[in-house]
């Protein structure tokens, strides 16, 4: 089994691939499967700016759409000296796949801090929880 050291590496190398020419801010991301497969993504910018897709979202995409639902673990990497902290809707997607989800989140030094899902997102949106009886 992949150590978060090893998947923030991923993650800085998934980095390379962002598409990123309006923000500047090229974002990674690698994402571990319980069956040990890993699937990255990156940022994909559009001209149309709010059609852009986060680097997690696109990690999640590529796995899912290939049949994994099963995730161990999320690294995300950027060129910050904060670690680079999912945003709120990438929090609500990672959620979807359970509250256990580890988030490795990478600094520009490649340094990390590690938190669940469910710690970076308490209370997030269910739908059987929201939907009335
Ligand atoms: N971005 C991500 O890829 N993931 C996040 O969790 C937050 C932001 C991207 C979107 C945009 O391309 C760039 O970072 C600047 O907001």
């Amino acid at each position: 089994m992949m150590i978060s050291s090893e998947l923030a590496q991923e993650a800085i190398k998934a980095k390379e691939h962002a598409y990123a020419p309006y923000s500047k801010f090229p974002v990674g991301a690698a994402l571990l499967t319980n069956s040990g497969r890993l699937f990255t993504g990156s940022n994909v910018e559009n001209s149309s700016y709010g059609l852009t897709i986060c680097a997690e979202q696109s990690a999640i995409s590529a796995a899912v759409s290939q049949g994994e639902r099963d995730f161990a673990a999320i690294a995300v990497a950027c060129n910050s000296d904060q670690y680079c902290s999912p945003c709120g809707a990438c929090r609500q997607i990672i959620a979807e796949f359970g509250l256990a989800i580890k988030v490795i989140m990478v600094n520009k030094n490649g340094d990390f801090q590690e938190l669940t899902i469910s710690e970076l997102l308490p209370g997030s949106f269910t739908l059987n929880a929201n939907t009335p009886k």
